[in-house]
């Protein structure tokens, strides 16, 4: 297996491809396989915008990687991000899936760091149309599909903001949590809304 600590992703990326990086684990992963991008201890890591995985819900984690794997998610050619995680998801078998969600779903609840200084009061009022399907303490909610947004990388979930307002995500036929996520996004309707709202869910489950 390819020793990648302390080799920056980029450099792993332009040697050997993303895609040929997917192909050679396809059936196969070690400790790296996720970390390489989504850090250590999988808390996330900015530089190559892979989110915290670190106590995510494991009915989530499950349906993401099947999304991906289906297409159902990073297929639209402006969501860059999404296409690369599709490449690490497309050749996994159900059994590779259900191994790697009984490994990652044990990481320990860790969040984030807070790199967003927005205005949090304002972004409190804007959350009031969220709290029912994410929660009021943005734990998730199983029954609706929602995931747990307390603790995820602040600049993670603008980034998805911006993607389902743009419908870069969300739009793919099947999509059907994603979907609905398009017009909760729309009624934020900047920038400043999106780095509020984001920096209320900060304040929330720490
Ligand atoms: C080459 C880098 C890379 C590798 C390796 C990688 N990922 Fe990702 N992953 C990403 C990126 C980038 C995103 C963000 C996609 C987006 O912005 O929509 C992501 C997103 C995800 C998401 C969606 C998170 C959410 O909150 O919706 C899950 C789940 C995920 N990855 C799981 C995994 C697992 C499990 C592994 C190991 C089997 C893995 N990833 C390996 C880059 C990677
Ligand atoms: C009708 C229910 C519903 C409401 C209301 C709602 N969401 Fe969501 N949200 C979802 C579902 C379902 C998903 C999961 C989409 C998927 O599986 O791809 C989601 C996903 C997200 C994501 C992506 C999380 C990730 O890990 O990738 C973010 C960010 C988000 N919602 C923020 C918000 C914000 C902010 C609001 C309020 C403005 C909001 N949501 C309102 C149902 C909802």
């Amino acid at each position: 297996m390819i020793k990648v600590v302390g080799l920056s992703v980029s450099l792993l990326m332009a040697t050997i491809g993303s895609s040929a990086f997917a192909q050679a684990n396809s059936e196969y992963y070690n400790d790296h396989y996720c970390t390489t991008c989504h850090g250590v201890d999988g808390i996330g890591n900015e530089e190559v915008s892979a989110p915290r995985l670190a106590g995510m819900e494991v009915w989530y984690l499950q349906r993401q990687l099947e999304s991906f794997r289906a297409g159902i998610r990073g297929t639209h050619k402006m969501d860059l991000q999404g296409i690369e995680m599709r490449a690490m998801a497309e050749d996994l078998s159900d059994a590779s899936i259900k191994d790697i969600v009984a490994w990652v779903g044990t990481w320990e609840f860790k969040p984030a760091p807070i790199t967003f200084a927005g205005d949090a009061e304002a972004g409190k009022a804007l959350y009031t149309a969220c709290a029912s399907c994410h929660g009021a303490q943005a734990q998730g909610n199983e029954a609706m599909g929602a995931p747990a947004l307390a603790g995820q990388n602040d600049w993670y979930l603008a980034t998805q903001l911006h993607n389902f307002k743009k419908a870069y995500r969300g739009r793919q036929p099947g999509d059907r949590f994603g979907s609905q996520m398009i017009v909760m996004a729309s009624m934020l309707v900047d920038d400043t809304a999106i780095e509020n709202i984001v920096s209320y869910i900060n304040t929330l489950g720490r």
